[in-house]
């Protein structure tokens, strides 16, 4: 249903953050949605995993995958909300070169037409080493809605960032 530009393959990386699913006492359903919905043809899933809300493990994941130069976009799914083990937000954030505010903002305001709940949800958007981190709430449903918003600009996204694979800023 997404669809990258003429010719262009972007590798994704889906990282579903979540301590049931790590402990496999649930079925990773929202990571799976990731992978639907991120299947047009401009798309090629590259990496899949599922780590518990350990920030150091978070971001440990997250900068591997952006500096192994293997992945173009990671999306995550779970802990962006206001738990005290939903810590997704902070670890990226401590490892990205720039924030991107605008894709977070975008998906609250334009999910809370579906449920007010959206504004519950705390995700953030970076990119590190050329790699765009786009972090989503840990339903499904939340990721079908917020991922519906901000796919379309993802290609547009990664051609601006690629100028910062190999100049990192940390
Ligand atoms: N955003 C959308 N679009 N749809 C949803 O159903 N669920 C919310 C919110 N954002 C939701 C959503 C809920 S119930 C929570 S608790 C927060 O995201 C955070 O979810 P997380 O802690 O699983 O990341």
């Amino acid at each position: 249903m997404v669809n990258a530009k003429d010719g262009a393959v972007f590798r994704v990386g889906v990282l579903t953050i979540s301590d049931a699913g790590y402990k496999g006492e649930r079925t990773d359903t929202s990571g799976e949605a990731i992978v639907q919905m991120m299947s047009g043809p401009g798309y090629r899933l590259a990496r899949r995993e599922i780590v518990p809300d350990e920030s150091e493990m978070i971001a440990e994941k997250l900068s591997e995958w952006c500096d192994g130069g293997e992945v173009d976009v990671i999306i995550t799914t779970g802990g962006t909300g206001l738990g005290p083990r939903d810590v997704t937000p902070e670890a990226v954030l401590a490892i990205v070169d720039i924030e991107v505010p605008g894709i977070g903002e975008a998906m609250r305001m334009g999910t809370l037409k579906h449920t007010p709940l959206a504004m519950l949800s705390r995700a953030v958007a970076g990119v590190r080493n050329g790699c765009l981190i786009v972090t989503l709430p840990g339903s499904p449903q939340a990721v079908r809605e917020c991922l519906e918003i901000a796919a379309p600009v993802i290609p547009h996204a990664l051609e601006m960032i690629r100028g910062w694979r190999g100049h990192p800023a940390h």
